[in-house]
């Protein structure tokens, strides 16, 4: 499996498993009002745009698929991380966080944080982030439960 920056020709992919995984996957901890809210339609070009100004991103590939993929900012805080609905519990994310961790070793970022879902929150765990407090967002007037974590880096 290759971990690779993002290019040109990806957002299909990342879209499609973006879609998937929240509704076939995280829907085991949300309503489906919630999944629908959070993820109403495979989202197009226009709800990627701007993320990839922002974020730096990565996917995981596997025989010229895409697997995985995460998105890390210059501040250390991590958006989207995701995994293939097919594919999960085969260390692709690890080897997502890996990457992401090396980036913020390499650009001496302090810590890494995010907003996970009740789904993620193991993993995250297991990846050292330790929960700084529980929080709800708001997609389309739909509370989902999340939590603020983070991992300090080692200086
Ligand atoms: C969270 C997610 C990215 C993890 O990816 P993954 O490739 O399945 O994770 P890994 O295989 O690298 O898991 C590593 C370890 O984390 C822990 N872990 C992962 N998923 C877990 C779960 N659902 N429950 C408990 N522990 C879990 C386990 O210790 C696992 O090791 P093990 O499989 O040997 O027991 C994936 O489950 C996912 O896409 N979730 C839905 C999307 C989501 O909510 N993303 C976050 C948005 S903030």
């Amino acid at each position: 499996m290759l971990i690779r920056p993002h290019r040109n020709g990806d957002v299909p992919g990342i879209s499609r498993l973006y879609y998937d995984t929240i509704h076939l996957i995280n829907s085991r901890d949300y309503t489906p009002e919630q999944v629908d809210a959070w993820a109403p339609v495979v989202p197009d070009m226009s709800f990627w745009k701007e993320r990839l100004k922002k974020y730096r991103v990565y996917v995981a590939e596997e025989d010229g698929c895409i697997v995985g993929f995460t998105e890390l900012d210059t501040t250390g805080h991590i958006d989207c991380f995701f995994v293939h609905h097919q594919w999960q519990r085969r260390g692709i994310g690890t080897r997502l966080m890996k990457r992401v961790v090396a980036t913020a070793g390499k650009e001496q970022m302090p810590r890494l944080f995010a907003e996970v879902s009740v789904t993620a929150a193991p993993f995250f765990r297991e990846q050292g982030f330790v929960v700084v407090k529980e929080n709800e967002a708001i997609r389309r007037d739909v509370k989902l439960k999340q939590f603020d974590m983070e991992r300090w880096l080692a200086g």
